[in-house]
């Protein structure tokens, strides 16, 4: 077989092998041997640039090539449903259907809403041609290059599998709750604000200009209607059946019912269960199933007259507050926590909530004894949202003062200007800031040292084993093994982590040290930008600002932490055990600095590449993007059509004007 044929051969396999594991769960073959022939595929394509296939199973790791949605009209409006809360609107729809088809028989299709953002998929001859979101109905964003990373839509089709010559899909976009809790907890440990809910989590995650990020954030899609002009039933549950057979993941709780009394039972019934379903819903659609009854029924102006949203309210329930208590994490962060009576919601029995901040708690007027509302929405955290002060009885007791030392090393606590949480400043000697600093080195995006996990690092605490991240690599055997086989065979994994974790590149050790806001992107940047932990450790406020995406905060954050004798002692023990504290020789190879230092404004039309691969160069070779003209601007990159606004401040303010040849032979890449 020749290798154009295998590249075939290899990608019809691979799209079939995804299907199998993403839409069906029916993986063929074992993670290894799915890795291993997308290993050969992108050998071949690498080595045939000529045979590049946009659709190929290989382009689903996405780029981090900045990008600009581009805005799609919809081919037709993207509606949206009428919504009720209750069953008598519910009712009012069926009786409203059945005058509109004046007595014929009909069935409704009852499926889950999924809580997630709609998207439009188009496809042509069997490939996925462009991806659109909702946007306002009308048009949406172009959001193809962030779909193609997801990986139970299908980019391209089974052969003879019947799908129409073109049609257009819509459906959801979600975050499995697994992903969500799990890209929450590793936001939480970089210190980034974390996600309200899993809609939003993959909205803001679909909406990302990288798509690389995209693909890493394990989205999922479900489709639930097929449009165009030669689909290939006239039940609606038919087509999304047969959809599932060219590849799309469809809503399995769907059912078609005869009656109002079965879509009653559905909504119970689902009510219920929909809180083991993977993902976040939201309630239940309700459509008439025969597509011709659906025309002949039609629309109103904002949503079809054959289908309805029948939402779940958000669970709410009363408890009595018993006591605050109060958490430190390990920047120092104080979270207030409502230990309650327990309570069942959504599933789960409730016995605490966050109580965010001081001011959360004086807006409540909160006692110990109130009677308090608790909701658990999208949220994971319950949260108390309201107070009854109607029920507030002579056993009512004290009002909740926020306290003033640190409940773990008893520090006086200190509020920063700006900022609604409170810290112990302690972050040398307060216990849970250290083991939290510690969890936070060995995590899986720092060091990754996957056998040790925060019971463990509790346990050396306590016996005084370790007490910073150096103290890790000064463990010997004997503190930690003995007792059996089973402890001796973990001790062997544990120092077996530990002693490969020094090969770790700088930038994640970077990332590992924990420094305040410096989070996995900025810690790229800077690992970068000085190339080293001792040009990094001497940079000024000025300096550190020149780094792309390091504003006053980032940068102030980084200049305290290393002008502390700790943690510059810290440094040192790290160093002397082998840890990465430059960039490798290939890290330092595909980046250069000849832009180092320089602000670069780019400008008007392109020839040779698009505005976002020239942001990508100035990046690659140390410059900064900016916006406008101003005087510390270091020159202008100008393509055809300059604005002449621009061209004139830049002559007013004398800064050099280059155009793209002078620029890519500056940077060798002409
Ligand atoms: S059908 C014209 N089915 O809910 C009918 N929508 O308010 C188009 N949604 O924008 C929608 N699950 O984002 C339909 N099984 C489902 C759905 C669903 C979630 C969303 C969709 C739509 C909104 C309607």
């Amino acid at each position: 077989m020749g290798e154009k044929e295998r590249i075939e051969q290899l990608r019809a396999e691979l799209h079939r092998h995804n299907y199998q594991y993403y839409v069906l769960n029916q993986p063929e073959i074992s993670d290894m041997e799915f890795d291993q022939l997308m290993h050969e595929l992108q050998d071949l394509e690498a080595r045939h640039p000529e045979l590049f296939d946009a659709n190929s199973p290989t382009q689903r790791v996405g780029s981090d090539l900045n990008q600009d949605f581009k805005q799609v009209v919809h081919k037709r409006p993207m509606l949206s449903l009428a919504n009720t809360y209750n069953k008598d609107e519910v009712r009012e729809f069926y009786q409203r259907v059945e005058e509109g088809l004046s007595g014929q028989p009909f069935q409704i299709c009852c499926e889950m809403k999924f809580d997630g953002l709609s998207i439009s998929l188009h496809y042509l001859d069997g490939r996925l041609q462009y991806a659109v979101t909702r946007g306002d109905g009308v048009q949406g964003d172009d959001v193809t290059a962030n779909v193609k990373t997801i990986p139970s839509i299908p980019l391209v089709l089974p052969e003879g599998s019947g799908y129409p010559h073109e049609f257009e899909i819509r459906g959801e976009v979600l975050m499995p709750w697994e992903s969500f809790e799990a890209l929450n907890r590793e936001r939480e440990a970089a210190e980034e604000p974390l996600f309200a809910n899993p809609r939003n989590a993959a909205s803001g995650t679909l909406k990302s200009k990288n798509s690389a990020v995209v693909a890493q954030r394990k989205l999922d899609a479900y489709l639930y209607y097929l449009l165009g002009e030669d689909i290939p039933s006239e039940s609606h549950y038919d087509n999304l059946q047969l959809a599932k057979k060219w590849g799309f993941k469809i809503g399995e709780q769907m059912k078609l019912v005869n009656s109002l009394q079965e879509i009653y039972d559905y909504i119970d019934y689902w009510n219920e269960a929909r809180k083991d379903l993977p993902v976040a819903t939201d309630g239940i659609v309700l459509k008439v199933n025969s597509i011709a009854q659906q025309r002949s029924l039609g629309m109103t102006a904002k949503s079809p007259r054959w289908a309805i949203a029948y939402k779940f309210m958000a669970e709410k329930q009363t408890t009595v507050l018993r006591e605050v208590s109060y958490q430190v994490g390990r920047t120092g962060a104080i979270t207030p926590v409502a230990n309650m009576d327990p309570v069942h919601l959504s599933g789960t029995i409730v016995r605490r909530a966050t109580l965010n901040n001081e001011d959360f708690i004086k807006k409540f007027d909160l006692h110990i004894g109130d009677h308090v509302f608790v909701e658990k929405g999208g949220e994971i955290i319950p949260k108390i949202v309201d107070v009854d002060l109607d029920a507030r009885d002579e056993n009512l007791g004290p009002r909740v003062e926020f306290i003033t030392h640190c409940p773990e090393c008893g520090t006086p606590l200190v509020r920063y200007e700006g900022e609604a949480a409170h810290y112990c400043p302690n972050d040398t000697a307060c216990p849970p800031q250290i083991k939290g600093r510690i969890e936070h080195f060995i995590s899986r995006k720092a060091m990754n040292i996957d056998s040790l996990g925060p019971e463990t690092i509790a346990e050396y605490y306590r016996r005084g084993i370790v007490r910073d991240i150096a103290d890790l690599y000064e463990i010997r055997r004997y503190q930690i093994s003995g007792a059996n086989r089973q402890k001796d065979k973990s001790a062997t994994k544990i120092l077996q982590g530990i002693a490969e974790s020094v090969n770790v590149p700088f930038e994640r050790v970077l990332y590992a040290l924990g420094i305040r806001f410096v989070g996995e992107i900025a810690a790229k940047s800077l690992a970068r930008y000085f190339k080293n932990i001792d040009a990094l450790a001497k940079a000024s406020l000025d300096e550190l600002l020149q780094v792309n995406g390091i504003g006053t905060i980032i940068a102030q954050s980084v200049i305290s932490w290393f002008s502390n004798p700790q943690n510059q002692w810290l440094i040192e023990r790290l160093r002397s055990y082998g840890l990465q504290m430059e960039l490798s020789e290939e890290e330092l190879a595909a980046h250069s600095d000849t832009l180092a230092g320089q602000s670069i404004v780019i400008s008007g039309v392109f020839a040779y590449h698009s505005r976002d691969e020239y942001k990508a160069l100035i990046e690659r070779h140390g410059g900064k993007n900016v916006g406008s003209i101003s005087a510390k601007t270091s020159f202008v990159l100008a393509g055809e059509n300059m604005g002449p606004a621009k061209l004139e401040k830049a002559t007013k303010l004398g800064i050099k004007v280059m155009n793209e040849d002078e620029f890519l032979t500056l940077i060798k890449e002409k």
